[in-house]
């Protein structure tokens, strides 16, 4: 590795609720904290009312809409020093959204005052399906003046058809083993290895002051996926989602019977959703591929910012 003697200060953020983003943070910093005169400070965020994990399953619904608004949450301060070179800010999605206890945070001052004209890398470890989260996620740190340099994103192993078993049966159970012939819940453990290398390319950067270019530190690394069938799929759940979590607001507050009852509705409307339009408009998406490849492309192209391929 080659590593200059520069001072440099990196923040590392995160939330994680069954410690997968956390361990996955960790592999990726291994090398940078192994990286001469590099100071790492981990913090994860904390909302001063915890959320549960496993999830009750109205629990579970019962954060939707605020997810799905950017509504946030109350956090706790973190005890940071007020400036740093680079922040690597990790996530998870909640309901096409980033979590709402880091949506909470980005909203504090604190968090204005840490991220203004500030390099960020933002890592996500989720199910497979976070392009609207980051785009809310660009939304979010431009109002703080923050500069999204690199994003690395981390996806449940196995198909979409199978994480949507798996991932909402760790969720509700907290259980994360293969069963029958669906595979184990969660990032891969060699995925998790293999994020060492960004943190072995962010030392070198670091080193060399590229932090401060406006270009990408990870380009060209694998650092993200984007699964172009996913890309129609979320744009229009992420419409429903709109429109839905208004509905379950107006019934009333948080565990409220008003929300529960909306939410007991919206739940069997999703499954049926799941079972029927999906795999529809899946069919229906294969037909017309030819036709809209280079518009998919193009969109593909497009979710790959800044870090590409
Ligand atoms: C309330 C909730 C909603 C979620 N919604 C999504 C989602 O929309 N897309 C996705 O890919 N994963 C989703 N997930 C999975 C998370 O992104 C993440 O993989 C999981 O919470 C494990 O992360 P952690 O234990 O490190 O916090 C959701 C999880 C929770 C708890």
């Amino acid at each position: 590795m080659d590593c200059r003697v520069i001072h440099k200060k990196v923040l590392v953020l995160y939330y994680s609720q069954s410690g997968q983003l956390k361990r996955v943070l960790d592999m990726l910093i291994a090398p940078l904290q192994q990286c001469a005169d590099v100071q790492c400070d981990f913090h994860q965020i904390q909302p001063l009312r915890p959320y549960p994990y496993p999830w009750p399953f109205y629990s579970f619904f019962n954060v939707f809409p605020e997810a799905v608004y950017l509504d946030g949450c109350k956090v706790e301060p973190i005890e940071a020093e007020d400036e740093y070179d680079l922040i690597i800010l990790g996530y998870t999605s909640w309901f096409l959204s980033p979590s709402v206890p880091v949506t909470g945070f980005l909203k504090t001052n604190q968090a204005k005052r840490l991220f203004k004209d500030k390099p960020v890398v933002t890592v996500i470890a989720c199910r497979d399906m976070w392009l609207i989260a980051q785009e809310k996620m660009k939304a979010l740190l431009a109002a703080l003046g923050a500069r999204l340099i690199d994003n690395v994103v981390l996806t449940d192993q196995g198909k979409s058809l199978y994480t949507f078993v798996t991932t909402p049966r760790w969720m509700l159970t907290g259980k994360k083993d293969a069963f029958w012939f669906f595979p184990k819940a969660g990032v891969s453990e060699e995925a998790m290895e293999a994020s060492s290398r960004f943190g072995e390319r962010l030392c070198v950067a670091l080193g060399n002051n590229e932090e401060r270019n406006k270009a990408p530190l990870l380009a060209d690394m694998g650092a993200v996926n984007v699964n172009g069938k996913l890309i129609a799929t979320e744009r229009i759940a992420h419409r429903s989602f709109l429109i839905w979590s208004k509905l379950i607001k107006k019934a009333g507050p948080p565990n409220s019977a008003g929300r529960n009852i909306v939410i007991t509705i919206y739940s069997l409307f999703l499954l049926t959703l799941v079972l029927t339009v999906v795999p529809l408009n899946m069919f229906i998406r294969k037909i017309i591929y030819p036709f809209r490849k280079k518009a998919l492309d193009a969109a593909v192209s497009y979710y790959e910012q800044p870090s590409g391929r």
